[in-house]
């Protein structure tokens, strides 16, 4: 019988491994590797740290832009996490964008180990037209990705629930898109457990 060791993500160690400013500066492949996406201020690295139970594994902030680089964390040396800066920032430099924009389409291109990413958007504004830009490319690449709608307590359950059928719906057109969206909130919790269970199973 397969031996069914739970992965904890909330109780096993998360360790910074290195950022990356360009793709060059990516580490070697270590085991499978999972991606948070996501237009900026959407509440990547704010989801990072829930799932780790830890508010300090990630930086996070009220203003968009925080994190300038890929981050990459070792889960307890079983799951490689990455948190991608944001794109659609417009306020940073052009040149900062772009950069960023570049070094994001380059890694969820061609990073090999890469297994799924976690692509948020905000519960209250729905897909944007950057959004459908990366959508595009992951279904290009044949990178599988899972919908996550983020900060569901700034919605009443309504709104929460048309917004998840509404985004469903157009995740129809996208074929490497998991055809279920998990609604979720850093602040009270919602969605958590169903995402640690579920990026428990891409873990070695
Ligand atoms: P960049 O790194 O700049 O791309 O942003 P990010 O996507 O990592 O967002 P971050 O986690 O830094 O959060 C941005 C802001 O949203 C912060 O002020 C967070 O406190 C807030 N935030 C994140 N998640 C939630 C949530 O679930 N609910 C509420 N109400 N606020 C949230
Ligand atoms: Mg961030």
């Amino acid at each position: 019988m397969a031996e069914a060791v739970e992965f904890r993500l909330n109780a096993t160690e998360w360790r910074f491994i290195t950022g990356a400013a360009a793709i060059d500066g990516v580490p070697p492949p270590a085991g499978p590797e999972i991606a948070f996406a996501g237009r900026s201020n959407v509440g990547k690295s704010s989801l990072i740290n829930k799932i780790a139970g830890n508010r300090n594994v990630a930086r996070v902030s009220n203003t968009p832009g925080r994190t300038q680089q890929v981050n990459f964390f070792s889960v307890g040396e079983r799951l490689t996490v990455a948190d991608l800066p944001g794109y659609g920032y417009a306020a940073a430099p052009k040149e900062t964008v772009a950069g960023w924009t570049e070094l994001i389409r380059l890694y969820l291109k061609g990073r090999v180990p890469l297994r799924q990413v976690m692509l948020l958007i905000d519960g209250r504004h729905g897909i944007k037209p950057n959004d459908v830009e990366i959508m595009d490319l992951l279904d290009s690449a044949a990178v599988p990705y899972q919908v996550i709608l983020t900060k569901a307590d700034k919605l009443k359950r309504g709104e929460s629930e048309r917004m998840r059928a509404a985004t469903e719906n157009a995740l129809r057109k996208h074929p490497a898109a998991r055809p279920e969206v998990l609604v979720t909130s850093a602040e009270d919790g919602t969605g958590i457990e169903a995402l640690r269970a579920l990026i428990s199973t891409l873990a070695e």
